[in-house]
């Protein structure tokens, strides 16, 4: 007979990070059920293996019944659903708190041997931020309801088709002269996305010990040099101001009506402070992890935001490739 490879569900595993874990695993060998709330939306992630290795399945989190589902017969759960704002039902506390301690629970309940949650640095149940609260207390009931799980609290994560990176080159992009930043002093560590990818498949795989793991890239640098290296790899000349944090609120306030707000108030409080690995904390090297510089990567994707796209290069070079 033919022993089956083991399986992995990946909740939110059609998301930016949820789908390089997707390709981890699947070039791991398993077999992975990429639970989502709409997984027609989500059939890209088939080729991520061969045919049938990777399979989208209808979840949400929120739901007991669709969670225990996509659950059921997985050897490990990985959890990577996050909102950056509230959306009718899907709230930071039914995402975020609720449904990761649903889903850990579940898991436990049906016998996987492993549990690996997506948290983010900052999460604290004392904070400001309803964001980072509920990461926090998602992260609380993920350890009570699965001892044994993984909890990896990334810095902001990069890679081609990152939130972070490309949404202020697509900003420079449309505004002329200036670039203004909220929390432009808020020191950040960029992580790549692959070494994030990589450490929760370790974590999925049982080669991680249990407990919290904070993830960075090698450097750590004020918002506003993070996006001077943006506008550097652009070939765009920007004056990056501050908005003060007064400002910056009232505008977060107007913005924050719109279906997909560029910020809100939330954001604006989670800005104030570092998102930077903790002194003491478990981090990547903990898991044999050398981190990814991003200057070794972006310029691969962030080539497409200069005034000529990937043709800047040979009007550079006096049309020399
Ligand atoms: N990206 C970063 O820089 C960063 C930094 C630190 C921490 N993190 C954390 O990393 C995790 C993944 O982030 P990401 O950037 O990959 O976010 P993302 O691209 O927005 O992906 C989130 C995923 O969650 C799914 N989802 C949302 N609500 C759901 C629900 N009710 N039931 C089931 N699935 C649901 C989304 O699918 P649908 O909406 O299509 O259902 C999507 O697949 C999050 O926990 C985030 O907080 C990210």
């Amino acid at each position: 007979m033919f022993e089956q490879s083991p399986l992995v569900t990946i909740i939110g595993g059609s998301g930016f990070v949820g789908r390089h874990i997707a390709q981890a695993m699947a070039r791991r060998g398993w077999r992975v059920r990429v639970a989502v709330r709409r997984p027609n939306d989500a059939m890209f992630v088939k080729p991520y293996g061969t045919v049938g290795q990777v399979e989208p399945v209808q979840c949400n989190i929120r739901d007991e019944a669709s969670t225990r589902a996509a659950i059921r017969g997985a050897d490990a759960v990985v959890n990577c659903v996050g909102v950056l704002f509230n959306s009718g039902r899907n709230t930071f506390d039914a995402c975020q708190a609720e449904g990761a301690g649903r889903a850990a629970r579940i898991a436990a309940e049906e016998g996987a041997r492993h549990f690996v949650q997506i948290s983010a640095i900052g999460a604290d149940a004392g904070s400001d931020s309803a964001y980072a609260r509920s990461k926090a207390v998602g992260e609380a009931a993920v350890a009570t309801a699965f001892p044994k799980a993984v909890i990896l609290r990334p810095s902001v994560v990069f890679g081609t088709d990152d939130g972070f990176f490309n949404r202020f080159a697509g900003m420079a992009r449309l505004i002329p002269l200036v670039l203004p930043l909220v929390g432009a002093g808020t020191k950040f560590q960029p992580v790549w996305v692959e070494d994030v990818a990589e450490a929760a498949a370790k974590a999925a795989c049982g080669e991680a010990a249990a407990g919290v793991y904070e993830l960075g890239g090698p450097a750590v640098a004020p918002l506003r040099d993070w996006v001077k290296l943006m506008l550097k790899f652009t070939r765009r000349r920007r004056l990056v101001i501050d908005i003060p944090p007064f400002f910056a609120r009232i505008q977060a306030w107007f913005l924050q009506m719109l279906p997909n707000p560029l910020l809100t108030v939330d954001q604006v409080k989670l800005l104030a402070r570092d998102n930077v690995v903790s002194d003491g904390a478990r981090t990547l090297a903990d898991l044999g992890i050398q981190p990814s510089a991003a200057e070794g990567v972006i310029e691969g994707y962030l080539y497409a935001y200069r005034p000529q796209g990937q043709y800047t290069q040979l009007t550079e070079n006096g049309g020399e490739a």
